[in-house]
């Protein structure tokens, strides 16, 4: 099965909180999507491979660990998952960045696709994809469909808020990725809007509401 990680750490949960706040207004709310994502990162990033470098200090020659030649991509799904990048990339600034443009359809609740460009040599890098919402799933599945359809081999799936629902299904359809989740909340309602949840993630982070 999928690893999953819900990230138990008091920092995640307090931002989570504040973000939950109807209260909390557009400039707060990106800041604190970007921190919230630079902390998931720091976790999701705890498995990667490091190898021994010679360096020079002012006092000694000595081997010490750096991140392997690993490559990697953040690919954020838009528009929400836009909110995550920076965040990551702060911690991770050699990454390259992709995207892929997905919409959930207000009825239907399918997701649409209307936009993607990726890194050329995106099969030979480890994919962090960062969404900050996981509802019904359906997203996320798409979006990892599509990236295994161009080759990505090793996928890790950041999101700040997820339903049960959404992370049986996204388990179920992609056994072999990495789940992080910031929370785990209750259920979707009959909008399949996550509850308690946030609200409309990407309306909060761009003001669209
Ligand atoms: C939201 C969210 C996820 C998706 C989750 O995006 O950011 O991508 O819904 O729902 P699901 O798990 O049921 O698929 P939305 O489609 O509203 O687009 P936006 O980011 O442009 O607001
Ligand atoms: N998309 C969101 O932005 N929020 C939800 O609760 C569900 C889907």
């Amino acid at each position: 099965m999928a690893k999953v990680m819900v990230l138990d750490h008091p920092l995640i949960k307090h931002k989570i909180s504040i973000l939950r706040n109807k209260d909390t207004g557009t400039g707060e709310f990106r800041s604190l999507v970007s921190e919230i994502a630079m902390l998931m990162c720091y976790e999701a990033t705890r498995d990667l491979p490091t190898e021994n470098v010679e360096i020079t200090t002012p006092i000694a020659k000595t081997s010490q660990p750096m991140l392997a030649g690993k490559k990697l991509a953040v690919v954020p799904i838009l528009r929400a998952g836009l909110g995550m990048v920076n965040g990551i990339t702060e911690l991770i600034p050699l990454s390259k960045i992709g995207h892929i443009g997905l919409a959930r359809d207000e009825k239907t609740h399918e997701p649409h696709a209307y936009f993607s460009k990726l890194p050329e040599d995106i099969d030979q890098r480890l994919v962090i994809l960062p969404d900050p919402m996981l509802a019904t799933g359906g997203s996320a599945i798409q979006a990892v469909d599509y990236l295994k359809a161009k080759g990505c081999k090793k996928i890790k799936f950041l999101c700040i808020i997820a339903a049960p629902e959404g992370l049986e299904a996204l388990e179920a359809a992609h056994p072999d990725i990495d789940i992080y989740v910031g929370a785990l909340d209750e259920k979707l309602n009959e909008n399949a809007y996550i509850v308690p949840g946030l609200g409309d993630a990407g309306d909060r982070i761009f003001g669209t509401l």
